[in-house]
């Protein structure tokens, strides 16, 4: 069958680099894609959020499954648009409807849900100008550090963890009265900071049953020892060793049961991946966040090592099926860094050339991310432009072959962290 894909990041290329692989997959499109993309189907140049042209492009090319990566559409509706369009409707498409998908879209939303089906997470209050002043009284007698979320989505900078009261008060102000994140910032959720390790859990559901994904790390600051500004991402590893079988049924039993029984209480109609953001506090776990898609760079270790046939899995998912999957993986460990354009997450140039992406090493995988071909050279175009991933018996050993690969790419002013999965590698190998 066609397939079409939406996204363009290292998490399109390493969905597309599976997709391409399952024998029910014929022609696949990507909308829009990136240069790596393009060597496994076909680009489409359609904004993400036209529907109307995605819903075209569907029907011109026969396409019966869709693949939405990124949240952006989600949270807009492009499952209801798609399920409610005479033309669309025998189409699977894979993804929450927007009412589900504001579990990521509103964090007042996904902190009501948590409440309400008793799932762990950090006490909080929400605000907005009609009752600005409680605000501000909330701020002076929390404990700090106070943690602030805009209500929205906000590019991944709407949570600020807040080390004073001044500081509290002036992001307080900055989103309610100045509209510091526009609309999303106009209701803004105060919450308790939790202190403890991060990690994610990704499950793949019908809005009755799930499977449950490999777990994930990713590292969100630039600098090396999580040091610096926050990325949408500059790395990740599976498995993580702490996850236990103790940890994984605390974390099964407290917050994904509940939650997949909260989308039926709810008839919130849910067909796709959620991605759940944990804080690992005392060995209990706490939700920081849901995600109604895969993360990235996540993806790009918990797809590599997930060895079932994915169309096969979303066509299941689709028919509400998802109790008849059984999951398998590798029991390699995955490390993946990124590479950046220098300056990112700041300001960076882009068009830069690329050397050495064609190169093919055994237990390794190249991914772009932000890469487009220019006068038939391949040029980066975004702040993270490609991803080495690597397998290995254990962390350290694939993160030593991943860096070994990034060694081998280059572009003019290239950045990345060689510590990806530091706390995991006894003898660090790369001693600062
Ligand atoms: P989010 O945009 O919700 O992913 O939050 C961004 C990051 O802020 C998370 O990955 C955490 O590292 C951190 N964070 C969010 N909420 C909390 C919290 N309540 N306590 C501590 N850290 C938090
Ligand atoms: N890596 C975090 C995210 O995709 O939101």
């Amino acid at each position: 069958m066609n397939i079409l894909l939406i996204g363009a990041g290292g998490r399109e290329h390493t969905l597309a680099w599976k997709l391409t692989q399952s024998s029910q997959c014929e022609k696949l499109f990507i909308a829009p894609g990136n240069a790596g993309t393009a060597r496994l189907g076909t680009n489409l140049e359609i904004d993400i959020t036209n529907f109307e042209k995605l819903a075209d492009a569907c029907i011109q090319e026969d396409i019966k499954l869709v693949f939405v990566g990124p949240e952006e559409p989600l949270v807009k509706g492009i499952v209801d648009y798609f399920n409610k369009n005479e033309k669309t409707k025998h189409i699977h498409i894979i993804g929450p409807t927007a009412r589900s998908a504001a579990l990521e879209g509103s964090k007042s939303f996904a902190k009501d849900f948590m409440k309400k089906h008793n799932i762990p997470t950090a006490a909080y209050q929400e605000f907005t100008a009609d009752n600005f002043k409680e605000g501000v009284d909330y701020i002076q007698q929390h404990s700090l550090p106070v943690v602030l979320k805009a209500d929205g989505l906000a590019a991944g900078k709407g949570v600020m963890i807040c080390q004073s009261y001044l500081e509290a008060q002036a992001e307080f102000d900055l989103m309610i009265l100045r509209s510091k994140f526009g609309e999303a910032g106009k209701r803004v959720v105060i919450e308790d900071f939790l202190s403890g390790i991060e990690m994610s859990v990704f499950v793949l559901t019908d809005g009755i049953s799930y499977v449950m994904l490999p777990e994930a790390k990713d590292y969100k600051r630039i600098g090396e020892g999580d040091t610096g500004l926050n990325t949408g991402g500059m790395g990740a590893v599976s498995p993580l060793p702490f996850f236990d079988a103790i940890l994984e049924k605390k974390v099964i039993e407290k917050i994904i049961e509940p939650t997949i029984k909260g989308l039926q209480q709810d008839n919130m109609d849910y067909k796709g991946f959620l991605f759940i953001g944990l804080m690992i506090k005392e060995n209990e776990p706490f939700v920081i966040e849901y995600n109604c898609r895969l993360g990235d760079p996540e993806t790009e270790v918990v797809i590599p090592r997930l060895t079932n046939d994915l169309v096969n899995m979303l066509l299941l998912t689709a028919q509400s099926r998802v109790n008849e999957i059984e999951i398998e993986i590798d029991a390699r460990s995955a490390v993946a860094i990124v590479a950046v354009s220098g300056g990112y997450p700041a300001e960076y140039k882009k068009g830069k050339s690329i050397q050495g992406l064609d190169i093919s090493l055994d237990e390794c995988m190249l991914f772009h991310a932000g890469t487009e071909v220019k006068d038939d050279e391949i040029v980066s175009n975004s702040g993270r432009v490609f991803v080495s991933v690597a397998f290995g018996s254990d962390i350290k050993d694939a993160s030593e072959l991943a860096d070994y690969q990034m060694q081998q790419v280059y572009f003019e002013d290239m950045k990345y962290r060689r510590d990806i999965g530091y706390e995991f590698i006894k003898e660090n190998i790369f001693p600062k």
